[in-house]
């Protein structure tokens, strides 16, 4: 094997393992978009290029189901679709409302902070939803608040937000809805146009089975209004829409150096949601969530309560396990990554994805199987089979 000297320490030709990813992303990628990213790269003005971004939007605008004309890939992970629509959105001293249950809704509150928003927080504790009662109430107090920020699916506690009653309460009181569909779009239902969602952002590396890098973004036609009738500039150059858009629309004006092969990466991954079908794709996150919640609850293991995304599923670290050692134990034996807690939930719980083409009857058997194993091996008392049994069970019964 080739390798090259770096001051003093050999660095060897490239070879990462191949994992099982079932942590909160990224997921596992198929070999048909890791062919794709591996083609060859063009020129990112090339006529090829422009009609590859343009299928891509079209593309985009099937899996979030809209119509939406300003529908793109930003360049950037999850956090720059983030920061995108709320930098577009939110002029100094606009008032925003942030939905607050975890990690993604604490980070959406600061990024809305540092575009200068008046920021209002409605807060619930980490892993609870949001009543769209209370959004209304909340709105009631803040009449000037021109979007509303909540996290669809939100992958530090596995809560599951439902949106079509905030969509009306928001609408209502005449202010944008603003969503995170990180780790729902392409694995649950998520329909922008009649759920009249303003703006959501999505990330590559969950459901959609791509690598980190591009996050598909949307903005309503209303949205799009809120954009072009801004006063100020947008403070971030680079996630400013209305050069991005000119850059991915029609006239194909300059702006940045679009990373082409994730562009590849993610038209193929869209077309594997396609091809599937988006009702199979979420009947599918569907069934293997439930063969696995089976399996996990049969070995002893609790929810963390209002965990119902199908998608990620968080349940809490049995007294005295060993967080480390298990996760450690699942990826150097078996090769599977599993996430642990974030913040509260720390040490407390464990993450298991089953996004995009992760999420198979292998995997939720592989995972169950080995995560008996290493548990009996920490002394926890359980009844051996029972996880992989109860998992069958679900399977048989569909
Ligand atoms: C719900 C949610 N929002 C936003 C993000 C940020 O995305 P990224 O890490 O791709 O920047 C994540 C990442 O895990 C997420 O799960």
């Amino acid at each position: 094997m080739a390798t090259c000297d770096v001051t003093g320490v050999e660095v060897g030709e490239l070879n990462p393992s191949r994992r099982v990813l079932l942590g909160p992303g990224p997921s596992d990628v198929s070999d048909r978009v890791l062919r794709a990213l591996a083609m060859p790269t063009i020129g990112h003005l090339d006529p090829e290029y422009l009609v590859i971004m343009t299928e891509t939007c079209g593309l985009l605008r099937r899996v979030f189901q809209t119509e939406n004309e300003l529908t793109l890939a930003v360049s950037g992970t999850g956090s720059a679709g983030m920061e995108a629509c709320v930098c577009n959105l939110i002029e100094p001293g606009d008032e925003m409302i942030v939905c607050v249950n975890g990690v993604f809704g604490g980070r959406m509150q600061d990024v809305a902070e540092r575009c200068g928003a008046d920021v209002h927080v409605l807060e619930v504790p980490w892993g609870e939803i949001f009543d769209s009662s209370a959004i209304g109430d909340f709105l009631k107090k803040h009449p000037k608040t021109k979007v509303v920020g909540i996290v669809h699916a939100e992958t530090s506690t596995g809560a599951y937000q439902p949106l079509e009653e905030v969509s009306r309460v928001v609408h209502e009181a005449g202010a944008l809805l603003l969503v995170d569909a990180v780790t729902s779009l392409g694995g649950m239902e998520l329909k922008i146009d009649d759920w009249e969602i303003d703006a959501c952002y999505s990330g590559t590396q969950k459901c959609l089975s791509c690598p980190p890098g591009l996050s598909p973004v949307t903005f309503s036609p209303a949205a799009a209004e809120v954009i072009d009738s801004r006063e100020s500039k947008v403070q971030s150059w680079y996630l400013d829409m209305s050069m991005v858009r000119r850059y991915w629309g029609e006239e194909r004006f300059y702006h940045h150096t679009a990373p082409i092969n994730m562009t590849y990466a993610l038209r193929e991954a869209l077309r594997v949601v396609v091809e599937e079908g988006l009702e199979d794709r979420v009947a599918r996150h569907t069934l293997n969530h439930r063969a696995l919640r089976a399996g996990l609850e049969a070995m002893g293991l609790v929810y963390i309560p209002k965990s119902s995304l199908t998608t990620l599923n968080a349940v809490s670290i049995p007294e005295g396990v060993d967080d480390a050692r298990v996760r450690g134990q699942l990826l150097n034996d078996y090769g599977i990554e599993i996430g642990g807690g974030l913040g509260p939930f720390k040490g407390k719980a464990w993450r298991v994805g089953l996004m995009g083409s992760g999420s198979t009857r292998r995997n939720v058997s592989l995972v169950l199987g080995a995560l008996e194993s290493v548990l009996a091996d920490e002394g926890v008392k359980l009844d051996r089979g029972a996880g992989v049994a109860a998992c069958r069970s679900v399977y048989s019964a569909k």
